[in-house]
């Protein structure tokens, strides 16, 4: 017993970071992370007081604008044409299966309904409306999975302590971490109580404190807490390192992984089911001056990359302030939804095929069958490193045609009679399970 005081005093006395932390995740959790893995696909929304200024999420930052200026936002804040049911359904036939939405970003803006602080969409604009538990509702009746992504950084209040950002927008300090995390942990609590099943929680901003290294977020105790309230709802950290225990989900952002991005690169890959976000445009939240939007064709590319390399792509929309996603992102949604209407099946529950990335394009697999998604071959044939007793039989996914192939020693080589074309040219190979 006096060895338990002992324990528990230690523990209050030296709270444990993130590292220390012993996880392991519960059966309703790992079978979330399968069910996550198996979507592929969803859409990460950027939506706030700031997408009224048109210039992006970072605004209040970038322009070294006053807060008290910015927070007069709120007061005009009404998004006439939001439509919970739009966006969902726009979603859903994107083929995507889950929405990832901004609930409260860097400027401490909470656009749903929230005990904690009048700076939310309820009681600061004339809008009242909690969108969150209007899309909350039609995601559940839509079957669309619902993600949050929550900032662990704060532009607006007072109490958190000041990182590296943040430090111009006139605010008067009274830091004071146990009041500000006990404020988030509220809130946290909140969005896990009000909104059914949350599919998972997105935090974002730890790097505010990266220079720090006695800095403690208290992650445990929150992690700990979210799985207490829902075992099943998986926990990602935007913090471009390798997760920390109690974290379910290894998320890249602006880049594929794998792939090196100063600022952005993890040191590795986990075995954590895989998430990589990308904006549209070059804009998280809405910009009014970026129409430099990715083609749909090269989204689509995004997308089967990221299969090939065993990870979700979370595609960005920033709405505009009237509450309407922009025609651009529309008229990518729907090339999207188009495309994996045919090709889905070579996409959704799938994981990244044993044959690594080419220049050519990436495979992915599912049991016994291989997907070759030639995205960019100059020749006639493609040559695979597979032992040629393994292949039982190939043909192009499209029209079930069947593909020559012979066997040289060293592989297999497909010959398709001409060079293939088009956007995804996908061929279809069946492996003989005991070879
Ligand atoms: C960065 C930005 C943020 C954006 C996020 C999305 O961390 O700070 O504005 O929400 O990336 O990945």
């Amino acid at each position: 017993m006096k060895k338990l005081i002992i324990f528990l005093l230690l523990i209050l006395a030296f709270p444990l970071n993130a590292q220390q932390m012993n996880y392991i995740p519960s059966k309703e959790n790992v079978k979330s992370r399968e069910f996550f893995n198996n979507h592929r696909f969803g859409i990460f929304i950027h939506f706030g007081i700031y997408s009224m200024l048109g210039n992006g999420e970072w605004v209040l930052e970038n322009q070294g604008l006053n807060r008290d200026e910015y927070s007069k936002l709120a007061g005009g804040f009404s998004p006439a044409n939001f439509n919970a049911q739009e966006w969902v359904a726009n979603i859903k036939n994107a083929g995507a299966k889950y929405l990832c939405i901004t609930v409260r970003h860097h400027d401490g803006f909470s656009i749903f309904r929230t005990k904690y602080s009048s700076y939310n969409i309820v009681d600061a604009t004339p809008f009242r409306r909690d969108i969150i538990k209007e899309l909350a509702d039609e995601c559940h009746k839509q079957g669309i999975a619902l993600h949050f992504y929550y900032s662990l950084l704060d532009w607006y209040r007072i109490d958190y302590p000041l990182g590296n950002s943040g430090r111009k927008n006139g605010r008067i300090m009274q830091e004071d971490w146990d009041s500000y995390y006990q404020f988030m942990s509220n809130q946290v609590k909140e969005l896990l109580t009000n909104y059914g099943p949350v599919g998972a929680i997105w935090f974002d901003g730890w790097w505010d404190h990266r220079n720090d290294k006695n800095f403690n977020w208290q992650l445990p105790e929150l992690y700990t807490m979210i799985h207490g309230i829902q075992p099943k709802c998986l926990i990602a950290n935007n913090h471009h390192q390798m997760p920390y225990p109690g974290e379910d989900i290894q998320t890249f952002e602006h880049h594929l992984p794998g792939e090196m991005k100063a600022f952005y690169s993890a040191p590795g890959i986990s075995d954590k089911p895989l998430e990589s976000c990308e904006t549209m445009n070059g804009s998280w939240g809405y910009s009014i001056t970026d129409k430099n939007f990715k083609s749909s064709e090269l989204l689509i590319h995004y997308l089967i990359k990221a299969a090939g390399v065993n990870s979700n792509f979370l595609l960005n929309v920033g709405p505009r302030p009237d509450g309407c996603f922009p025609d651009e992102a529309l008229q990518r949604l729907r090339d999207i939804g188009e495309w994996l209407k045919i090709y889905g099946k070579t996409i959704y529950e799938t994981k990244g095929g044993f044959i690594p990335p080419h220049n050519w394009g990436v495979t992915t697999q599912k049991g016994d069958t291989l997907y070759i998604h030639i995205l960019d071959c100059q020749d006639s044939t493609l040559f695979l490193n597979i032992k040629g007793g393994r292949v039982k039989k190939v043909y192009k996914f499209l029209g079930n045609v069947p593909v020559n192939y012979s066997c040289p020693k060293e592989g297999v080589l497909l010959n398709f009679g001409e060079k293939p074309k088009g956007l995804d040219y996908v061929v279809t190979l069946v492996l003989n399970r005991n070879k």
